[in-house]
């Protein structure tokens, strides 16, 4: 059995559902894309880093990785507006993209980012998430998501508080009295 870090409440996906799921994912997406020759696959650090690992591993479809850091001011506010600290090393023009994320919980920063993107007018955008806050309120399309997960604070696998936890291997929810003092 995993133990238990002293900060989480419970375990909610442990480590072999999300290789499980992981897999599947891959599995689809591979499948989904079997005609494309080149998949383009953007990973949204910080937090996507070892999801976006773990699935890239599986997809057996010719892909190249590469990244992109965004910042969201205020995400409790819907005034809050997204920064690109980080942007693509190349034009995604005419290519066929898949954005890979850990976590959609409002839906704003996706949302924001599918915009940008299809700016830059790609072959194709998708997306890919691996859980999804049930309440996810701007309605953010996800065309290949691992879970759907209750409104609560998870970290893991890749998920953080205040940049911890990030590599714990599974997902878990956090203590109300970590984040809340
Ligand atoms: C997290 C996560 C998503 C975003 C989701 O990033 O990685 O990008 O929040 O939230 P939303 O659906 O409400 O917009 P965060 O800004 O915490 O940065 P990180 O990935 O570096 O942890």
């Amino acid at each position: 059995m995993t133990d238990l870090h002293p900060d989480l409440v419970r375990i909610l996906i442990d480590q072999e559902e999300i290789q499980k799921r992981v897999k599947e994912l891959a599995d689809q997406i591979s499948q989904d894309f079997k005609d494309v020759k080149r998949l383009y696959i953007i990973g949204i650090l910080k937090g996507a880093f070892i999801f976006l690992a773990d699935l890239t591993r599986h997809i057996s479809v010719p892909h190249v990785v590469d990244f992109m850091a965004l910042s969201s001011y205020g995400r409790t506010t819907k005034s809050g507006a997204v920064r690109i600290l980080m942007d693509l090393r190349e034009p995604i023009e005419g290519q066929h993209i898949l954005i890979v994320e850990d976590i959609v919980d409002t839906g704003h920063t996706l949302g924001y980012l599918l915009n940008i993107l299809e700016g830059r007018n790609p072959a194709s955008l998708h997306t890919c998430a691996l859980v999804k806050k049930q309440r996810d309120i701007e309605a953010a399309p996800v065309d290949y998501l691992g879970f759907e997960i209750p409104d609560v604070w998870v970290v893991g696998y890749g998920l953080d508080y205040a940049d911890l936890y990030r590599t714990l291997p599974y997902v878990a929810e956090l203590k109300s009295e970590v984040y809340s003092d």
